[in-house]
């Protein structure tokens, strides 16, 4: 059988997934503001980018060149040119542009769509009161239609919110967002150091639970043993 992963940058993330990203899903990472979700996107962008593949991402926070620099290397420039980025302004141009999106797929190799974050606009269109989550399953609902068409892993980054009830942060976009990420890693800080775990708690052909810790580096993270 084929393999039907595509590695993330990180031997030990790959592992914790069963050998990588999975082609044809929607993989999410979740967590709150700085544990790295955006990062873990970016080092698994470089290592397609360095396989020759084209890369699209999706950006609702506008995309840190610096950041893309120092994980990409000296190669940040000439890897570039095989990024194609789309920075929505609004909810509804998120949309347009996950539509947009296609012509890339049609005359590319694209290895990776990455959509960071998919909530973010979300958020703002919630907060107006609009009927936003049907949306945003439609939003979901494309992008998974590309990884399938396409052969190809989609990867998403989703906020958090803190449920007051029980004290505790969830992801954005409810279980809808749940059920179409086939594999959801949740990124945690940990108290007092600058220590991030990464722990599976969603996976459909692995036991959840598997964590490791990291911390965040130059290259993108390094693994805390
Ligand atoms: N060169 C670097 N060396 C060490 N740590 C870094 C470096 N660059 C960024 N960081 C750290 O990485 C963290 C941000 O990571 P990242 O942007 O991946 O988080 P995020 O989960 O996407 O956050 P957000 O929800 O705000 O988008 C910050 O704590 C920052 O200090
Ligand atoms: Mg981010």
């Amino acid at each position: 059988m084929k393999n039907d992963r595509e590695s993330t940058g990180n031997g030990v993330l790959d592992g914790l997934l069963g050998g990588g990203i999975e082609q044809k899903t929607i993989t999410q990472f979740v967590g709150e503001p700085a544990s790295g979700k955006t990062t873990l996107c970016l080092m698994a962008a470089v290592t397609q980018l360095k396989a020759g593949e084209t890369v699209i991402w999706i950006d609702s926070e506008s995309f840190s060149v610096e950041r893309f620099r120092q994980i990409a290397g000296e190669d940040a420039e000439k890897l570039a040119n095989r990024l194609v980025l789309y920075e929505p302004v609004d909810f509804e141009q998120q949309g347009i542009m996950i539509l947009e999106a296609e012509r890339v797929l049609k005359a590319h190799k694209v290895g990776l769509i990455v959509m960071d974050s998919a909530t973010a606009l979300y958020r703002t269109e919630l907060e107006r009161g609009r009927d936003a989550m049907q949306a945003l399953t439609r939003q979901m609902l494309m992008l998974l239609g590309y990884s399938k068409r396409y052969t190809m892993p989609v990867l998403i980054t989703n906020q958090v919110y803190v449920d007051t009830r029980t004290n505790t942060y969830v992801g954005l976009g409810g279980t809808a967002l749940e059920h179409i990420s086939k594999a959801i890693i949740r990124l945690e800080k940990r108290a007092g150091m600058g220590e991030r775990r990464a722990r599976l708690v969603k996976h459909r052909s692995l036991p959840e639970g598997g964590t490791f810790d990291f911390e965040m580096s130059g290259q993108g993270i390094t693994i805390v043993a």
